[in-house]
């Protein structure tokens, strides 16, 4: 994905730094190569070796470097770069990138630089919420700057909330969108997501637990890769994520002709947990308790397979992905599934009470291909999505 990209890299001083070193590994793996520049205080959490050592470069430290100079100007240096990332950006960096400042070798490239910065914020919560953060970041937009976070979470100082670096390869897909527009440029993926609701009368209908969020999470992360999503999505609790096109359904059989009209596709990913019946009886008028005692009794209709009718349609999309939420067996019957249904990959998880996955933020999935299977560790849902849209921009090459 970033095949022959320079990145040059500055690693600001923050506990986050830690994971400069597994994005440095992922952009390697990607076909990219690193030039490290090592802030003062970044090298307070990591050491200029083991920088050095993943990047297989040498690692730029100070201002004043007359070996350095002889080598390669640090004008040079900010020039001969397809990006500059920042990660960690503390928030002193963000407040002297924005205040022009030029004081060491960070943030003179960052000044000298022709080309475009994307910047990961990594800071304590109060910092990031503090007003002065805020205006740095407004100017820092205003410059062109791009970000990719901070995440919400656990963080190393104890407090919640904003503030967490984004994960490695959510800053490797950022570092691709800004590099390559996006490898999904030019392709139409369709995203089912959430649940559907199957009027039972007027007022009352059955539905699930989903809550929309690994759906809208995916929509989200092919967006980020460039790719035309149409998100058709059921009543879900998780709002759609902004630009992708939203086709707002209710019931499964509305799904299924929203599906067939954004038809045709590069992919599709079925994410929906559709009601495998509708009521055949529904009644127009709200069903009454008449006194007699007896219970209205309610008909099934099976509601059509959506996954399968795209998987074995005559418009059948080249990728087409299915999920598969069980509560026993997860990759054999994820495995019969998808030969049941037609589809080249299933996510499959394990949604049983005891997990927390369903309308939870984290999720535990196993691929299953025609080749086989791999199991992921459990990640957040945006983690499992940006994953999966990295998988699919691959396939679809
Ligand atoms: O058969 P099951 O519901 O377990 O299969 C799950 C997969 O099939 C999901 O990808 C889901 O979105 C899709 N599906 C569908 N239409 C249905 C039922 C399931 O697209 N009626």
């Amino acid at each position: 994905m970033l095949a022959g990209k320079r990145i040059l890299l500055i690693i600001g001083g923050g506990i986050a730094a830690y994971k400069s070193l597994e994005l440095i590994r992922l952009i390697r793996k990607e076909g990219g190569s690193v030039t490290p520049v090592l802030t003062r205080a970044g090298a307070e959490f990591v050491t200029p070796l083991s920088v050095g050592a993943l990047a297989e470069a040498k690692v730029h430290e100070a201002l004043f470097d007359l070996t350095a100079e002889a080598e390669m100007g640090h004008i040079e240096l900010s020039r001969s770069a397809d990006l500059v990332v920042v990660a960690p950006a503390t928030a002193d960096l963000l407040a002297r990138m924005a205040g022009g400042l030029a004081d060491d070798l960070a943030s003179t490239l960052l000044l000298a630089t022709d080309k475009r910065v994307l910047v990961a914020p990594a800071m304590n919560v109060r910092m990031w919420q503090h007003p002065a953060t805020r205006r740095n970041l407004a100017a820092l937009r205003g410059d062109g700057v791009l970000t990719v976070g901070p995440d919400k979470g656990e963080m190393a100082c104890g407090e919640y909330g904003p503030g967490r670096m984004a994960e490695p390869s959510a800053i490797v897909a950022a570092i691709s969108a800004a590099l390559c527009a996006g490898p999904l440029l030019g392709r139409h993926v369709i995203v089912t997501s959430g649940p559907t609701h199957e009027p039972i009368d007027p007022v009352r209908y059955i539905a699930n637990r989903s809550s929309g969020a690994q759906g809208a999470a995916i929509a989200a992360a092919l967006r980020d890769l460039g790719a035309r999503v149409t998100f058709v999505t059921g009543p879900a609790v998780v709002p759609p994520p902004a630009g992708v096109s939203v086709v707002a359904v209710e019931t499964a059989l509305e799904m299924a002709d929203a599906v067939k009209a954004a038809l045709p596709a590069d992919a599709a990913v079925m994410a929906a947990a559709v009601a495998d019946w509708r009521v055949a009886n529904a009644s127009v008028q709200k069903l009454k308790k008449d006194g007699s005692g007896k219970a209205p009794v309610l008909e099934f209709a099976e509601n059509p397979d959506i996954l399968a009718m795209v998987a074995q349609g005559a418009r059948r999309p080249r990728l087409v992905v299915g999920f598969a939420a069980e509560t026993t067996d997860v990759v054999a019957n994820a495995t019969t599934k998808r030969l049941r249904k037609g589809c080249d990959w299933i996510v499959a998880n394990d949604v049983s009470p005891g997990t927390g996955v369903m309308g939870g933020p984290e999720n535990a999935v196993v691929l299953i291909f025609e080749e086989g299977t791999e199991t992921w560790p459990r990640m957040g849902k945006d983690e499992v999505a940006r994953r999966l849209a990295v998988r699919i921009a691959e396939a679809l090459r």
